[in-house]
């Protein structure tokens, strides 16, 4: 029970990294927010973490819109009374048109999920975590936020942007204790990687490339959400924890 006591709220929580970190937290003792867009399979999450015998609620909210932003906090504390950790994880993915084929409006919707959708979230996380002297930011960036493939502009762009938003908040925050590190994942099975390994070829392609011969399961992507969040990482800021089974270092 390392978090009893602790508030978590996570974006994208309903499925996927998000959900595994979901019932992570609620396992170790935290009180767990579940912000997502789809009722159904956020109040299914919130079911399975209170069988399990945690406590969890769920708030809907599009993370690219301010005002449903501040109140996801704004729930999270009234329900809870504080908020001590964040996991900034909505994000969706876009694959297969080059730069010069993609368009503005497909361009701008990733850019306002993964990059401004977890300004959004910080911008009104951090009042909430100040009040009660700090907290620990973790935003889900990707292996792309350090290395590029084509046909995934958007997608690269804002992951890459995450990390130096996540670093410039580390450093604004650092003095009023709140932490804010990333996490970057390789492939993990989860919805939207089964999207993907739906095209053709896909999966023993990627597969293949896994120093492992395997990808993520998404406990193990979780279990860095807890290490980034928990006192084991109390000087640790600013960081981007790569997951990947080494398939970045080849
Ligand atoms: N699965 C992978 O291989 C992988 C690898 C690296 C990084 N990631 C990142 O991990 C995060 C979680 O993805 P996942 O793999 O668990 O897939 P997922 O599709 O299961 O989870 C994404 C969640 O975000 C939610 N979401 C999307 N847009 C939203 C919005 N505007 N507002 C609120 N919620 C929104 C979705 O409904 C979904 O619940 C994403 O940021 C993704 O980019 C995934």
């Amino acid at each position: 029970m390392k978090f009893e006591g602790k508030v978590a709220l996570i974006t994208g929580g309903n499925t996927g990294i998000g959900q595994a970190t979901a019932l992570l937290f609620a396992r170790e003792g935290a009180k767990v927010m579940i912000v997502g867009r789809r009722e159904k399979e956020g109040e299914a999450t919130v079911d399975s973490i209170e069988k399990a015998g945690g406590v969890a609620a769920f708030v809907k909210a599009d993370v690219s819109k301010e005002d449903d932003c501040r109140t996801m906090v704004a729930r999270t504390v009234e329900l809870y009374g504080r908020l001590d950790i964040a996991l900034n994880n909505a994000g969706v993915g876009r694959a297969g048109k080059l730069i010069a084929d993609e368009d503005e409006a497909g361009f701008v919707s990733v850019l306002a999920t993964n990059l401004l959708g977890a300004f959004l979230s910080m911008k009104h996380e951090i009042p909430a975590m100040l009040a009660n002297g700090g907290g620990a930011i973790v935003n889900t960036a990707s292996v792309s936020g350090l290395v590029a493939s084509p046909g995934q502009s958007a997608y690269i762009a804002s992951k890459h942007g995450l990390l130096g938003l996540t670093k410039a908040a580390a450093l604004e925050y650092a003095k009023q204790g709140i932490r804010v590190n990333a996490i970057c994942p390789a492939a993990t099975r989860t919805e939207m990687v089964k999207r993907w390994f739906a095209m053709p070829g896909v999966e023993e392609r990627v597969t293949g490339a896994m120093p492992a011969g395997r990808i993520a399961e998404p406990e193990e992507v979780a279990k860095a959400v807890l290490f980034l969040s928990g006192d084991g990482a109390s000087y640790v800021s600013g960081h981007s924890l790569v997951i990947d089974g080494g398939f970045v270092i080849q």
